[in-house]
């Protein structure tokens, strides 16, 4: 738990007595842990692992959030009672999960202001997010708008490799898709743009952006 930014304001003391409270979970890829307007009643922490959060609409998908190892979710329906998920989490890999009852978890909220603090924190990023989407999806193109994600994506879960900054989550051109509010085909064109271009490679569904500067310049 040291290494989740949440608990890691924590005192040792607290840190010892949350510990025991959290039950492991380990789940293959493409299991759905909750869905939208479930009663939320636990939180939940990856210690390995992607989680997808997404709403659907018939057919339709669209991807809020991508979490990963030391990210949290759950939060939103444990923090006020009543409240059923707002969205539906799914696995993208297989995972290893720390999961947290409502009692525990309030509990611990009402001891530690540092943790509030922390959630707090987390939160007012996710907002940030969830703002740049409103703006992006507003007035930006899809082009500009893949580009975006691909660079946001590349903060949150890249890793350097010789080649450039490699986006460290297999995603087919439908997922992409799903998180920038495009179609498909869409998709397709533009990364074929950019693989013509030599601005980007990708092998196996994992994108690497070969020069992000160069990219970032673009969108400016
Ligand atoms: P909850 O509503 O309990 O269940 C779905 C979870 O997805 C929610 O808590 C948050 O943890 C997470 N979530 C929902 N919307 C967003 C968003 N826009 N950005 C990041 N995380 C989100």
């Amino acid at each position: 738990l040291q290494h989740v930014p949440l608990f890691q304001e924590l005192a040792q003391d607290d840190l010892f007595g949350i510990a025991p409270l959290f039950t492991e979970k380990h789940v293959k890829k493409g299991k759905i842990l909750f869905v939208e307007g479930d009663a939320g009643e636990e939180l939940f922490l990856i210690a390995s692992g992607v989680v997808k959060i997404y709403r659907v609409d018939n057919d339709k998908e669209v991807t809020l959030a991508l979490f990963r190892e030391g990210d949290f979710f759950g939060e939103m329906s444990l923090i006020r009672s009543g409240q059923t998920r707002s969205a539906t989490a799914e696995t993208m890999e297989t995972s290893t999960l720390y999961v947290l009852n409502r009692t525990a978890f309030t509990a611990f909220m009402e001891k530690s202001p540092r943790l509030c603090l922390k959630l707090l924190e987390t939160t007012m990023q996710r907002l940030r997010h969830a703002n740049d989407q409103i703006y992006d999806l507003t007035f930006l193109g899809v082009r500009s708008r893949i580009l975006k994600m691909m660079l946001r994506l590349s903060e949150q879960h890249g890793t350097r490799t010789p080649e450039g900054l490699l986006i460290n989550v297999k995603l087919t051109h439908q997922e992409l898709a799903n998180m920038v509010g495009t179609v498909r085909e869409s998709v397709t064109k533009v990364l074929q743009e950019l693989l013509d271009d030599g601005r980007i490679h990708i092998d196996k569904k994992l994108i690497t952006l070969k020069d992000p500067e160069a990219l970032r310049k673009e969108l400016r």
